[in-house]
Formats: structure tokens, C-alpha cells, sequence
């Protein structure tokens, strides 16, 4: 087993099954990369630092948290796999719908980049219905996202819903 993984992702905002599978993840692998990307910044709730942020709040007290790093990146990612030295990517899949969108992106990843494979963690089978998406309708509505998100995710995505109102 490698000793590097990495954990790409939106995470706009990291919820509740993004940690699940984080920490599975640090259960596999000496060191786990959390991985933010940036691309389409415009049209995410929270900008790139404030998903890092938010991210490591979530390892606070865990004591699993020491070994894990958060960056961001723009790009392909497996350019910035290989910058970081991972070899391998992790991805969360919930459900068999999951599986077509996250079989693409892991084929294309492996043609871009033979020496990189991508691992499936399923998360904890109380979480999988649980997506960024999903939590951001909820909370433009005010309802309860007590076990969709962390306390502090929630109160940020309110905040920033409050501030954004017209
Ligand atoms: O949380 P998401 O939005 O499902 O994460 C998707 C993400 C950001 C990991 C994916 O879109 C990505 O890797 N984008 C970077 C551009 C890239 O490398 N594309 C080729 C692989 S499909």
C-alpha cells in the first residue's frame, strides 16, 4: 500500500459523509491529502479558503487529524496528484448512481495518468444520502442540517446565506 492518498473534491461545503469517508481514508493510508478544488470558484457558496478552513475545523480533537493536509488546486488533478506525490486518488460513491459520472473520471484520470489509481470508499450507509447539493437547498430553505453537516458548516452556510440575501 502507498503511503500517500489523495482526497479531491469540491467539499462546497464538506459535509457529514465527506468526513466519513476522510476518515476511512486515514484508516488506509499513512497520510491523506484533502484536496479542494477551485475550478469553477464563481459558482461555489464558499471561495477556496473557506472550504479549507472549514475542513480543518472538522480535524480538531480527531486523532486522526495530525496526518492530514489540506490544499487547494486549480487544473488537472492528477498534475497536482503528482506534485503532492500521491499515487493514489480517493473518492467517496453513496449509490450505483454515483458509480457511471465517478467510472468516467476515474478512467480518465488512469489515461492521463497510468500510475494513478483511483480507490471507492463507501461511506457509513447512514450518510449516503447526504450531498453538497442537497445541504445547500436545505439550508436557502432554513431547514435542519444537524446531520448533514458539523455544527460549525452549518453555521457558516448560514451566515454566508444571510449575508447574500438580497
Ligand atoms: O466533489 P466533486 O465536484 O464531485 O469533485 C469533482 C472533481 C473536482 C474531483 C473533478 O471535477 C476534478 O478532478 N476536476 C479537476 C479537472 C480534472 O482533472 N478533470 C479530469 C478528470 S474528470
Amino acid at each position: 500500500m502507498k503511503h500517500i492518498a489523495l482526497y479531491p473534491g469540491s467539499f462546497d461545503p464538506f459535509t457529514n459523509g465527506h468526513l466519513d469517508i476522510l476518515k476511512r481514508a486515514t484508516n488506509l493510508f499513512e497520510k491523506v491529502i484533502v484536496t479542494v478544488a477551485v475550478n469553477n470558484e464563481k459558482e461555489s457558496i464558499f471561495n477556496g479558503k473557506e472550504r479549507i478552513r472549514l475542513i480543518e475545523e472538522c480535524l480538531t480533537g480527531t486523532p486522526w487529524g495530525a496526518r492530514v493536509k489540506i490544499t487547494q488546486f486549480t487544473g488537472l488533478l492528477v498534475d497536482h496528484a503528482k506534485k503532492m506525490g500521491a499515487h493514489t486518488l480517493i473518492r467517496g460513491v453513496r449509490q450505483i448512481s454515483d458509480f457511471e459520472y465517478e467510472f468516467r473520471m476515474a478512467l480518465t484520470n488512469k489515461r492521463l495518468a497510468p500510475n494513478i489509481d483511483t480507490i471507492f470508499l463507501m461511506p457509513d450507509e447512514q450518510l449516503t444520502f447526504i450531498s453538497a447539493s442537497l445541504v445547500k437547498e436545505v439550508a436557502f430553505w432554513g431547514g435542519d442540517l444537524n446531520s448533514f453537516v458539523p455544527k460549525h458548516v452549518e453555521k457558516a452556510l448560514k451566515e454566508k446565506l444571510q449575508n447574500s440575501s438580497p
